[in-house]
């Protein structure tokens, strides 16, 4: 028999999004009459905007035409969209960022799993907990842990807890690591890092010759403009992060799929023998290989996003559903609950109410008030004893969602 790639077996449970759609499944199988309210996974609920849906159509019509073909993309996007990224996501924001550093891609999550290909088997991994799943369970897969202990961490992984004591953004680790997963604003706790953090951050990689791989797919939901949007507002941070960004939450393409990741020119990494390469090279030939690009269609839904239109649209749905946010921040917090985040993010971090496990108060939350949840505990061992809620979904039902957590909870 042929042999499997045994490392997939030190994974838990399934994926955590899937194991919660299951969940929810079973009770809605067992509960037909309930109406369920989902604030589980970040998913978008409002319609594409009109700007992005023109764009969709006029580009369909382009492909209609025998003058209009477009097959196979650039390996690394079309130009319209990467200077479209150029100019208004880093230029607007006093940052230079070449067109062959970026790297359009179908997801985030793909880009922020498979980055880790590019770098050596025993690079030592550090991740904030909790953190999105991808990052510990693609290095898993890789085989850079042993197994998982009994709370679910696995040995081989650094992992630096986010607290309610370090405002969930943890400061460099006296340790070294190779390779350190940031997210902000994060995903789970919704928290968002200052510059302070980032710029200890950039010096402490540069010190220690580490690269940053910084996670920015929330990043239109920062309401502050001191907060950094990138990471490389920081000074030196071109030498030492790699970025990622996506279309995804800020501009409803969750079901259309769009992102990119930047790689600075200087960025670079070593082979055994000392030599320094250019990891953007690498991602470049990884890209070329494994992936044919995103839709021509996509990519100009995406530049869609720039147009005038596009940007003032996009900005009234961010709005909404940090208007969500603050519903349930406020509404929570006036109820007596522990609650965090949601003021720079879609999500909202809870403390369970009376100290009860993550798993525990999903699953009292689904059979009592009818909400979804995600259990904190799903995104790592310090997430136990928090519930993420998602902000993405009507006012109406983040409305009704607040007063049956506050009945179930305080009845
Ligand atoms: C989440 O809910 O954490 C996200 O929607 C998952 C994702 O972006 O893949």
């Amino acid at each position: 028999m042929t042999r499997i790639n045994e490392h997939y077996r030190k994974l838990g449970a399934g994926y955590l999004f899937p194991e919660i759609a299951r969940r929810v499944g079973e009770f809605g199988a067992a509960n037909p009459d309930a109406t369920i309210i989902r604030l589980g996974i970040g998913d978008i609920t409002l319609p594409l905007a009109p700007a992005i849906v023109e764009a969709l159509r006029t580009a369909a019509d382009e492909m209609g035409r025998e003058t209009g073909v477009h097959g196979y993309g650039p390996e690394n996007g079309y130009d319209f969209l990467i200077e479209a990224i150029c100019e208004h996501d880093y230029e607007a924001r006093g940052v230079g960022i070449a067109a062959n550093e970026v790297f359009v891609s179908d997801g985030s999550k793909q880009d922020s799993g498979n980055i880790q290909e590019i770098f050596g088997a025993e690079c030592r991994i550090a991740v904030t907990d909790p953190c999105y799943p991808v990052y510990v369970d693609t290095n898993v897969m890789a085989g850079r842990t042993q197994n998982a202990r009994p709370d679910g961490t696995y040995e081989g992984i650094l992992y630096l807890p986010a607290t309610e004591a370090n405002d969930f953004a943890p400061p460099p680790p006296e340790q070294p690591a190779d390779l350190v997963y940031l997210c902000s604003p994060n995903n789970p706790t919704g928290s968002a890092a200052s510059r302070a953090n980032l710029t200890a951050w950039v010096s402490w990689a540069r010190q220690h010759g580490s690269v940053l791989i910084f996670d920015a797919a929330y990043d239109a939901f920062i309401q502050d403009d001191d907060l950094p949007h990138s990471i490389y507002e920081i000074d030196g941070a071109r030498e030492c992060a790699i970025e990622m960004r996506s279309y995804s939450k800020r501009a409803g393409f969750t079901g259309l799929r769009c992102a990119y990741t930047v790689v600075p020119r200087q960025l670079e990494g070593t082979t055994s023998e000392g030599d320094r390469v250019c990891l953007a090279d690498l991602w470049s030939r990884r890209q070329a290989t494994k992936f044919n690009s995103v839709p021509y269609l996509v990519q100009r839904a995406a530049a869609a996003v720039y147009s005038p239109d596009g940007r003032k649209q996009t900005a009234e749905q961010v709005a909404h559903y940090m208007r969500n946010a603050a519903l349930l921040r406020e509404g929570l917090q006036a109820a007596g609950f522990v609650v965090f985040g949601g003021e720079h993010a879609p999500y909202v971090w809870m403390r369970t109410p009376g100290g009860m496990s993550s798993w525990d108060c999903f699953g009292e939350l689904l059979s009592k008030a009818h909400v979804v949840g995600t259990p904190g505990s799903g995104f790592g061992a310090s997430g136990e004893g928090y519930i993420r809620i998602s902000a993405f979904n009507s006012r109406e039902n983040v409305e009704e969602a607040v007063a049956r957590i506050r009945r179930v909870f305080s009845g």
